[in-house]
């Protein structure tokens, strides 16, 4: 029997790491949905593409082949056969996803794969749109949030972690800038799902967003 757990919410509320350690405690797989509209934004950013252009990026889309494979519980996306995970973590992605995710076009290429990947497996699927559109049926679904100044510290420590210069009010300003399009864009924009828990993370630990994600799961399958 194939269980899912869809987990939205804005950029840097956490939705990645939680959403890898309960697949991990829950022998799911975990499916990062954002990296797939990374790898298509870096697809047409590779084809020289204007982001201003929604037409054009949504005629470039319809080539790009996006597939996904795992190894050792990693999902590697491939882009045209080729491992581009390295590639998508860059600022110079990050917005043109944010811009190309608003395309149509690029949302129904990515739809497709998305639901099959929860048809066969259990998943934790974490995105913008998951409980609202992509898995309406999924067992539970969280809306994990945290304030945009918290998201932002966050951020900012991980900038200095890498030793990358950064400014916290900046960081802040881009975060609520790309929550500002993912929440206002007309397709799939990104809201908390009726049937949703809300979970806020500004004041909880990673551990325990995780177990009280895990207890909602339990409460629920
Ligand atoms: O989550 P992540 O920051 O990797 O997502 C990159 C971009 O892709 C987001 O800014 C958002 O616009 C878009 N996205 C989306 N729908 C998803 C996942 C990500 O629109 N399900």
């Amino acid at each position: 029997m194939v269980h899912n757990i869809a987990i939205d919410g804005p950029a840097g509320a956490g939705k990645s790491t939680v959403a890898q350690k309960v697949a991990k405690e829950l022998s799911f797989v975990y499916v990062d949905t954002g990296a797939m509209y990374r790898a298509m934004a870096l697809y047409l950013l590779r084809k020289g593409v204007n982001r201003e252009k929604p037409d054009e990026i949504g005629e470039a889309c319809q080539n790009a082949e996006i597939s996904i494979e795992y190894q050792n519980g990693e999902q590697i996306v491939l882009l045209d056969g080729e491992n581009v995970n390295a590639h998508l973590r860059t600022e110079e992605v990050s917005a043109m996803a944010s811009v190309s995710s608003a395309v149509p076009r690029v949302r129904e290429k990515l739809l497709d794969l998305q639901r099959k990947l929860a048809r066969t497996m259990s998943v934790v699927m974490d995105g913008r749109d998951i409980g609202t559109t992509i898995l309406p049926d999924a067992d539970v679904k969280i809306y994990l949030t945290a304030s945009s100044l918290t998201r932002a510290r966050r951020r900012y420590l991980e900038y200095q972690e890498k030793g990358e210069a950064c400014d916290l009010a900046e960081i802040q300003k881009t975060i609520e800038e790309r929550d500002q399009r993912d929440m206002t864009r007309e397709i799939s924009p990104l809201c908390q799902a009726e049937d949703a828990v809300l979970v806020d993370s500004s004041e909880l630990t990673i551990d325990e967003t995780v177990e009280k994600i895990l207890s909602v799961y339990h409460s629920k399958v």
